[in-house]
């Protein structure tokens, strides 16, 4: 073995190492206000979302539960959240690359895990929502996703006996409205926190790294974690990390948003816990597997070309 070999083993052990439990999903319990509790994880900073202005109760998060589920939020009552967001894969969809919503219509990102969403500031890869109770307008509404409006979900909601009594639990009101709808599906998606894994009990001081593992975070500190930062593994930053433009999808990443050419192909750092369940890997999926992205980041070019490079030899902001 060479150094190359080493390298992509340890980083690849560190890296199933972070794979981590959820608090709160699971049909099976029942759930009690108990529950349903915001528990900062120790060493996690202060979430950007206020859980003040959307106050969490046990019914508020079964109806977003519900919601997240329910295929009723699209035209054709085709499509759910969970439909691209699965539990099972950390709430990322792992068999194709883009993501596949109403009609067979394919997408042109790769879903993402939803996990630990209070602590971040902007949505989508190039973060072009800043606001989590906003995040669901964008996939009702696309016509690649679920086509639908906000002003017809709310009214097949409200004709259902089921909803409203549902919403008359949770908000203490029989009358539905998309703001009520959208903070109920926040107080299901905030409490997907990912802060169980055999990392966070390494930190936490009840578990022990084995010499791998411990030679593993050392080379993650010293190359990854600058973007993939310690303990939510991402800075949430902006980063063009030089991967080969795609021709057909011509996805310009964070500059779609700014207008800025400095932002040409720059994505935002993904999480990278629970990371050996969300394959394929990449904005556009184009990693099958976390070998490939090691291979990726063990080119040569990577750390010197591209750390904090913009590639803006690729085409036009825009375009
Ligand atoms: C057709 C598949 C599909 C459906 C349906 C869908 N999503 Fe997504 N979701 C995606 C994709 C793809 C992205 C990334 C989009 C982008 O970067 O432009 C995403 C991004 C997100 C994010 C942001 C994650 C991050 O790290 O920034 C959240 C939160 C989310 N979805 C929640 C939901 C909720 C809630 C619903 C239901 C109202 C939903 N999604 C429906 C595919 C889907
Ligand atoms: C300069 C910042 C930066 C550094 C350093 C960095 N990454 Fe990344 N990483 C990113 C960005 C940005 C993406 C998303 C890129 C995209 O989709 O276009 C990413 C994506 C990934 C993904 C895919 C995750 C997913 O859910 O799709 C993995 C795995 C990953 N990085 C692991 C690593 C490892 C291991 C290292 C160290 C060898 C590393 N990264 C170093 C910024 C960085």
């Amino acid at each position: 073995m060479n150094i190359r070999h080493v390298f992509t083993v340890l980083v690849l052990l560190l890296i199933i190492v972070l794979a981590s439990g959820f608090v709160g999903e699971n049909p099976y319990f029942i759930i009690t206000s108990k529950d349903v509790q915001l528990k900062i994880p120790k060493g996690f900073p202060k979430p950007v979302y206020d859980f003040k202005q959307n106050k969490i109760s046990a019914e508020g998060f079964i109806l977003g539960r519900k919601l997240f589920h329910d295929p009723i939020l699209s035209k054709d009552r085709s499509t759910s959240c969970a439909t691209c967001h699965q539990r099972f894969a950390a709430f990322a969809h792992i068999d194709h690359a883009l993501s596949h919503g109403i009609n067979g219509s394919i997408g042109k990102r790769n879903v993402p895990a939803i996990q630990n969403m209070i602590w971040q500031n902007t949505f989508m890869w190039d973060g072009g929502i800043n606001h989590l109770d906003l995040q669901p307008i964008a996939p009702i509404t696309s016509a690649v996703e679920m086509d639908e409006t906000l002003q017809n979900v709310v009214q097949k909601l409200q004709n259902n006996k089921e909803y409203v009594s549902l919403f008359n639990n949770s908000f203490g009101d029989t009358i539905i409205t998309s703001e009520k709808m959208l903070k109920a599906i926040s107080q299901f998606v905030g409490l997907m926190i990912s802060a169980d894994s055999r990392y966070d009990k390494m930190m936490a001081g009840k578990e022990k790294f084995n010499e791998q593992e411990k030679e593993g975070l050392k080379i993650f500190r010293a190359r990854c974690a600058s973007c993939h930062k310690e303990p939510l593994f991402t800075d949430y930053s902006f980063r063009n990390i030089g991967l080969m433009p795609d021709t057909a999808l011509r996805d310009s990443g964070r500059a779609a948003i700014t207008g800025l050419q400095s932002d040409n192909m720059k994505f935002k750092v993904p999480s990278l816990r629970n990371v050996e369940m969300t394959y394929p890997y990449m904005h556009n999926g184009r990693f099958r597997n976390l070998q490939q992205v090691l291979n990726h980041y063990s080119q040569g070019n990577f750390y010197h070309k591209f750390r904090f490079a913009n590639c803006k030899k690729y085409w036009n902001v825009g375009n």
